[in-house]
């Protein structure tokens, strides 16, 4: 192997596309989201970065709820779009068409196959271009073809899809490889 030093780059390969969506002035307004990931299993925890200026930020600030949304790869330009265009000056509330869970003001995308009902548990301004915003999973909605017949959402159903960040570019899932917690039980190192 041969490594060549990149110096600070965000290179977690592969982000996740997800669209977070929140109420702003009492409308909901979404964006492209791919700075994020599952912080803790058990209750349910995400953290993501959002850029302070993004008008999304200021209704997760306002109403210290959100909605984290899975897209199928059927959706993405209309995905594309939103990390496009602001809601500070283009309405996005017709986009889509949204539902209310729980909580009243976390928007979410009824197109989407999947859809996380969060609140706020902590926003930290550690000095960069984004807030870090630690969110708990208070309810999880998944379309009914897109289960598994364990009741819980088919990765395969679902169509997914992966953002490569420095190029810019967009990827579906790839192959099944094997079963976790399982594949390596029995892995020695070769010789
Ligand atoms: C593929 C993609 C991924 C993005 N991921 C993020 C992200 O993780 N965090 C962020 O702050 N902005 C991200 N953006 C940028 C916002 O989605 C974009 O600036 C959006 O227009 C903000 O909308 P708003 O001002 O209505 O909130 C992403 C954009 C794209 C196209």
């Amino acid at each position: 192997m041969s490594k060549k030093s990149l110096g600070n780059k965000s290179c977690l390969y592969p982000y996740p596309v997800t669209i977070l969506g929140a109420n702003v002035n009492g409308k909901a307004n979404f964006m492209t989201l791919a700075f994020i990931g599952i912080v803790n299993a058990n209750p349910g925890m995400v953290a993501f970065g959002c850029n302070k200026r993004h008008y999304t930020n200021g209704g997760i600030k306002e109403n210290l709820t959100f909605s984290i949304n899975i897209p199928s790869k059927n959706m993405i330009k209309a995905v594309d779009y939103i990390g496009c265009v602001s809601g500070e000056k283009t309405d996005k509330s017709g986009l889509f068409k949204i539902f209310y869970g729980k909580l009243d003001t976390a928007p979410m995308v009824d197109d989407c196959p999947l859809c996380l009902e969060c609140k706020v548990l902590k926003i930290l301004d550690l000095g960069g271009f984004d807030d870090i915003v630690i969110g708990e999973i208070v309810e999880c909605y998944c379309e009914e073809n897109c289960l598994s017949s364990n009741n819980l959402p088919d990765i395969e159903k679902l169509q997914p899809y992966m953002l490569s960040m420095y190029e810019n570019r967009y990827f579906s899932l790839g192959e099944y490889l094997g079963k976790a917690w399982n594949i390596g039980l029995n892995y020695t190192a070769e010789k």
